[in-house]
């Protein structure tokens, strides 16, 4: 059975971790914190059960969730087949990581980022061997979402870029290929552009969070509105990858207000947390916004 890697267990990394453990493969999942992997368990339990309760996942959960072992180290580099990072969205961070697996990893094992916004490239060169780095940038909620860009930095191998390809098509789902390694590839960067208008426009009073969500849905038919999104993606995560977009003078992607800041100041990271542009009850269900917290 091939063996995957997953570095980080958050939103992302527990999603991706899963997908793979539901095809069949064995996956070791990776964090920093005991009590982050504890709960991505915890959570893919639940998911799996859902999923496999509406016949979406042909295994039980016991069976899939046999597949998958935590470590909060990385010595697993060194048996794995596939290797996706998909910790904080921090430049710094992700470099170190890359140099670590490129030193622990077998040289024809593919390292893959599930980063955002950070161009393939800057870890392929911290990583060695540079030709069998490339971005895999998976979608969330990860088990429900169909699209994974697949991102070649000028130094990924084709052979690796293809490789990638049929990875995201075994696992299930749709690859868009990308060519040209810029910030936020293609997807995050059209989708960047209207969040950047649209909570502009929240911060400036000129309509609420809810209006834009339900504007996009029945106006452009898009299935979540980019509150929506937002909120399911952790405001964190959508603030750190302002910074990068910042530092990278992408402007054009970033908000001029700091009304996503202001609110992961105050705690307001969205619905794990149950609170966003949305509150959210016990059992996961959006409210409008209260304005008493
Ligand atoms: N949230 C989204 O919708 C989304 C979508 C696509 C891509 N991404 C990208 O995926 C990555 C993860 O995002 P997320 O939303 O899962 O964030 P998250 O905050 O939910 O999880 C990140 C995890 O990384 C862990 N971590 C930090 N340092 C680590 C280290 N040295 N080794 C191992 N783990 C470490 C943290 O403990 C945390 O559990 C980011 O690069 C993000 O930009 C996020």
């Amino acid at each position: 059975m091939e063996q995957v890697l997953v570095v980080g267990a958050g939103f992302m990394g527990a999603g991706i971790a899963q997908v793979c453990a539901q095809k069949g493969l064995s996956v070791i999942l990776n964090d920093v914190k005991q009590d982050v992997l504890d709960r991505a368990m915890e959570q893919m339990a639940a998911s799996v059960a859902k999923l496999h309760s509406k016949g979406l996942v042909s295994d039980s959960p016991d069976q899939v969730l046999a597949r998958v072992s935590t470590s909060a180290g990385l010595s697993a580099a060194a048996q794995a087949d596939w290797i996706i990072e998909a910790a904080f969205e921090e430049l710094e961070l992700k470099l170190e990581l890359f140099s670590e697996l490129g030193r622990l990893a077998r040289q024809d094992t593919p390292l893959a980022s599930n980063t955002s916004s950070i161009p393939i490239g800057r870890l392929a060169e911290a990583a060695g061997h540079p030709e069998r780095v490339l971005g895999l940038h998976f979608f969330g909620p990860v088990p429900l979402m169909g699209l994974v860009e697949v991102v070649k930095a000028p130094q990924t191998s084709e052979e690796v870029f293809e490789r990638g390809a049929e990875f995201v098509r075994f696992l299930g789902k749709t690859p868009v290929k990308v060519g040209r390694d810029i910030p936020g590839f293609v997807m995050n960067r059209v989708f960047a552009a209207a969040m950047r208008e649209a909570s502009d426009l929240v911060a400036e009073g000129v309509v609420t969070p809810e209006d834009v969500d339900i504007g996009m849905k029945l106006g452009y038919g898009w299935n979540a509105g980019p509150f929506e999104i937002a909120d399911n993606a952790g405001l964190d995560t959508f603030a750190r990858i302002n910074v990068f977009l910042r530092s990278m003078n992408e402007t054009g992607l970033v908000p001029s207000h700091d009304l996503i800041e202001r609110m992961v100041k105050e705690g307001r990271l969205g619905r794990k947390v149950g609170k966003g542009f949305y509150d959210y009850d016990a059992g996961g269900k959006r409210h409008p916004r209260s304005k008493k917290n």
